[in-house]
């Protein structure tokens, strides 16, 4: 029998700290594993006074990780731990897939051992498609990663799935848009916003690398959360969902949204395009709304206001 715990793997990173949060405002066990190797406890300060809460620091490519999951034996694990730079896996894609790749085995088959409903995978819906012929992309669009990390998240999705067939586990991996909200780590896929706020709240300088159309599907922490809260249960049944908006905005806009927040006439300068960076995305979420009635809830001027609130708390705590 498993317990009706639910343990969340990077648990003291930028979503999943925002989702232990949610489960437990929803009365449910928790047991978070990170190696805090970007996390931070600050990040689980609330989760830590909670009763229903544990966290245990740990990498989850370790024997002794699925020695915590065959003792916790959870209904059902979350995993986000990952190395999530994507300039990082072009570095050092090994380091990158020893995290993505193993780290995903290990927790599929710490799951399968301990007797576990249910794995949620947070994949990338920002780098599995590549450049998509159309957009807002689907599920059923052509997988073409351009970088390590992308291709590490295609192998952990097939692993997901894989396990799913082999042992009956329901998997389900969620394509993430470009996720922002407070907590955000300015280095991670959608630490633009991160960045921006917090150079035009200083009034330091702002870099727009290519000519400031590219764009992306920026969707806010908290619904990304809803998406895992509600995978949680049986309607949840496709192997990848998409989780965005729908809609691209491009850098520049973003800039300016945030200048408009922040109360500043900023103009960012300009520097060459990145190597590999996409020019386009947007995600076609309707699959998860028809299965689970997720809608994307925090239009992106609220989702910036509230981001901008929040990194400038921290700076004023300073
Ligand atoms: N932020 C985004 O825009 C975005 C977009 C698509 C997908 N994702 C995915 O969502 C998940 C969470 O991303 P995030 O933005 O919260 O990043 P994050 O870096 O804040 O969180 C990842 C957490 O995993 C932990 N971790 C890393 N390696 C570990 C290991 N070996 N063992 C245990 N813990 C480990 C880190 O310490 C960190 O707390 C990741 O899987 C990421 O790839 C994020």
């Amino acid at each position: 029998m498993t317990t009706g715990s639910v343990l969340v793997t990077g648990a003291a990173g930028f979503i999943g700290s925002h989702l232990v949060d949610r489960l437990l405002e929803d009365g449910v066990d928790v047991v978070g594993v990170d190696d805090l190797s970007t996390g931070r406890l600050d990040n689980l300060a609330a989760a830590s006074a909670h009763p229903a809460f544990r966290l245990v620091e740990l990498d989850v490519t370790t024997p002794g990780f699925r020695d915590l999951v065959a003792g916790t034996r959870p209904r059902a694990v979350l995993h986000l731990a990952a190395q999530m730079d994507v300039r990082k896996s072009v570095a050092d894609p090994l380091h990158d897939s020893r995290v993505n790749v193993l780290g995903t085995v290990n927790v599929l088959e710490a799951a399968v051992r301990a007797g576990a409903e249910r794995v949620v995978f947070a994949s990338s819906g920002g780098t599995v498609y590549g450049a998509p012929d159309t957009l807002p992309v689907r599920e059923d669009a052509p997988l073409r990663p351009t970088a390590p990390y992308g291709a590490a998240k295609v192998a952990g999705e097939c692993y997901v799935q894989m396990y799913a067939r082999l042992y009956g586990l329901q998997g389900t991996s969620l394509a993430l848009g470009n996720v922002y909200g407070p907590r955000q780590d300015p280095h991670g896929e959608a630490g633009v916003v991160s960045i921006f706020a917090r150079a035009l709240s200083t009034g330091a300088p702002t870099t727009i690398f290519g000519d400031g159309t590219s764009s992306r599907d920026y969707v806010y922490v908290s619904d990304v959360v809803e998406a895992f809260v509600r995978c949680l249960d049986g309607s949840a049944r496709a192997e990848r969902y998409n989780v965005g908006t729908g809609t691209a905005t491009s850098v520049g806009e973003l800039h300016d949204l945030l200048a408009g927040i922040v109360g500043v006439a900023a103009e960012a300068a300009t520097a060459p395009p990145r190597l590999g960076e996409l020019q386009a995305i947007s995600l076609d979420s309707r699959l998860l709304a028809r299965d689970t009635g997720w809608q994307a809830s925090v239009s992106l001027p609220e989702g910036l206001r509230r981001t901008t609130a929040w990194v400038q708390s921290v700076l004023g705590s300073r």
